[in-house]
């Protein structure tokens, strides 16, 4: 393998919201920074750039992942989801979205992307338990300042026990 300098970019392709793109990044920037800086994913929120807060989280090859705690290097070749993957072609919001909305689980909706992510993730997996108790337990990985949790919870439950849209 051929070591890069410190200071050299390295080329970094990867597929974005099912799109092939690629940029340049020197090997010691965070991915989160890659994703709004480089390629203009600005969904993607940073916080406390150091793996507690979750408002940084997207999926990369279909695991919800703290985008802070990977450098863009390790991006190279991977399969990327952002938030703004979620709504529609016509940007109308997919269920869980629209139940964010509807339970007012969001106010100033900064760590709203990360727990969206997360719960894509794991709404989709097959036997997530989904009782208030269990997303409780996967929300405890996200930092909210605004809401108190009850409103996302509840959103939550809501989109799983109807036919969520991944
Ligand atoms: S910014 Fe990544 S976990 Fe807080
Ligand atoms: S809605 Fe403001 S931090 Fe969660």
């Amino acid at each position: 393998m051929r070591r890069i300098n410190r200071d050299e970019q390295a080329l970094i392709k990867l597929t974005l919201n099912g799109t092939p793109v690629a940029a340049r990044a020197e090997p010691r920037l965070l991915f989160s920074d890659f994703l709004r800086h480089q390629l203009g994913a600005t969904g993607t929120h940073v916080g406390c750039e150091h793996g507690v807060c979750g408002c940084c989280t997207v999926m990369v090859d279909g695991v919800a992942t703290r985008s802070c705690l990977m450098l863009a290097v390790q991006a190279e070749g991977r399969e990327v989801r952002t938030v703004e993957a979620l709504a529609g072609p016509e940007l109308e919001l997919n269920d869980l979205q629209r139940a964010f909305r509807e339970n007012h689980a969001l106010q100033c909706g900064f760590c709203t992307p990360g727990i969206l992510m997360s719960f894509t993730d794991y709404l989709a997996r097959e036997n997530a338990d989904v009782s208030a108790e269990a997303v409780r337990d996967v929300l405890g990985g996200h930092i909210c300042r605004c809401t108190g949790y009850q409103g996302i919870v509840d959103a939550i439950v809501e989109t799983a026990k109807g036919s969520m849209t991944p």
